[in-house]
């Protein structure tokens, strides 16, 4: 039985559950108290008022950094036991970059996006360890993890704005797409009337490469394409001059040729207001277009990150090679498209070696038997696989003979 700290406070952990996922009752009971526990710990945390703002002032590690992600752990306390969904992540977002997060679906791109915004699924989702740091216009830097939630409204939407998959889901349905663009203007912006607002939100229309600007104006979401709907998104992402764009996915749901343009389209808008882009998606393709750095998720792990050259050049951990086979147009051999065997491991017991063990073709003995540590190729190149550990050079040599005696 393990614990972890919550907040400087230790909190004891479920014992391993058994692997058929079946639960007991007793077990079943026991989930549910240990999570009402975590659970008041959690809302007395969050309802703090006056909270003094050195309580969450901070340093960053690198100046030259919008937000530095730091050991983060972000944990769902679910019925049937803790998802861990962000389990140990850091990485930097430099000023003006682009930085692709990849990696496919259910491996923790936007629980680590949402907990940077501060908007996992409370009290249920909760960051239960790490730093989330970021720095403002100004150089002020602040500890997310510890922000209480009315001073983060100052930050969410506004220096720190962000692009869904789905612009239907983030559009009210109910109101006009002017309406809902001079709201974000007129909460953000210091004395803004409705005028300014309004020309504020033609402007950024303009700007996104709407034609009918006044009509899109006027118009309720669903009178849209889905092209049109994500270039409002970006419009209203754009109007607070954010520092930093989150955008998850944000092609996904689009056709090809759209695609295009609305990447076109984040890339002048990076330009322009000189900030950094978090750009998630599951699509290698979009990354090596778009990026300056990567990062590479498996199972709420980072497993490889560095410059877009170092990924996609020489990349190290087998699941980017897989990821980059796997991507159409690569130099597949048949008229089949490759894909990597295999499904990631249950989130909620994680095996104590490393999580792409089961589906790996390069696996040799130390790949069952302990979790990979960090492995350094160049200033920006990390991998965590133990192919490259020094330490069972000898073990791999071994391996490749016998295989090779048959
Ligand atoms: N509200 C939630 N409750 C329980 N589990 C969740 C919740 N949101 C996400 N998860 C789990 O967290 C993991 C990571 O999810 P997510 O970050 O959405 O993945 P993706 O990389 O596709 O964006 C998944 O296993 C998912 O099932
Ligand atoms: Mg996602």
């Amino acid at each position: 039985m393990g614990f972890f700290n919550f907040k400087n406070k230790k909190i004891q952990l479920e014992d391993d559950i058994d692997e058929t996922m079946y639960l007991s009752v007793k077990e079943e009971r026991r989930i549910a108290k240990e999570n009402k526990k975590v659970f008041r710990d959690y809302t007395k945390l969050k309802r703090r008022k006056n909270v003094s703002e050195e309580e969450y002032l901070t340093q960053m590690r690198d100046s030259a950094n919008v937000v530095e992600f730091d050991d983060l752990h972000t944990y769902f306390y679910t019925d049937v036991g803790t998802v861990k969904s962000v389990n140990g992540v850091s990485f930097d977002v430099p000023q003006g970059k682009i930085v692709g997060v990849v990696g496919e679906s259910g491996c923790g791109k936007s629980v680590t996006s949402l907990s940077l915004m501060q908007l996992v699924q409370a009290p249920t989702g909760q960051i239960v360890s790490g730093s989330i740091r970021y720095q403002d216009a100004t150089g002020k830097c602040y500890e997310i993890t510890d922000m209480p939630t009315d001073a983060m409204l100052h930050i969410r939407g506004k220096d720190i704005a962000m692009i869904f998959q789905e612009p239907m889901t983030s559009l009210n349905p109910v109101f006009k797409i002017g309406n809902q663009m001079d709201e974000v203007v007129l909460l953000h912006v210091e004395d803004a009337t409705s005028e300014s607002a309004k020309a504020r939100s033609i402007e950024m229309l303009n700007l996104v490469g709407i034609a009918d600007v006044e009509k899109v104006y006027d118009s309720y979401p669903h009178e849209l394409s889905g092209g049109m709907r994500q270039r409002v998104m970006i419009a209203m992402a754009l109007s607070c001059d954010p520092r930093l764009i989150i955008a998850d996915e944000p092609t996904t749901a689009l056709d090809v040729t759209i695609q295009a343009q609305i990447l076109e389209l984040l890339r002048e808008v990076k330009d322009r207001i000189h900030g950094s882009i978090m750009l998630i998606t599951h699509d290698l393709g979009v990354i090596a277009e778009m990026a300056d750095l990567v990062v590479v998720m498996y199972a709420g792990r980072i497993v490889e990150k560095g410059t877009v050259q170092e990924i996609f050049k020489n990349p190290k951990h087998p699941y980017t090679i897989g990821l980059m086979k796997s991507r159409p147009g690569s130099q597949n051999t048949g008229d089949r498209l490759y894909s990597i065997k295999g499904q990631v491991p249950n989130p909620i017991n994680m095996p104590p070696y490393c999580y792409f063990y089961n589906r790996c073709d390069k696996a040799f003995a130390p790949c069952s038997q302990s979790y990979p540590d960090l492995m350094q190729f160049s200033k920006t190149h990390f991998a965590n696989c133990h192919l490259y550990d020094p330490k069972y050079a000898s073990d791999l040599k071994d391996e490749k003979m016998e295989k090779q005696n048959g």
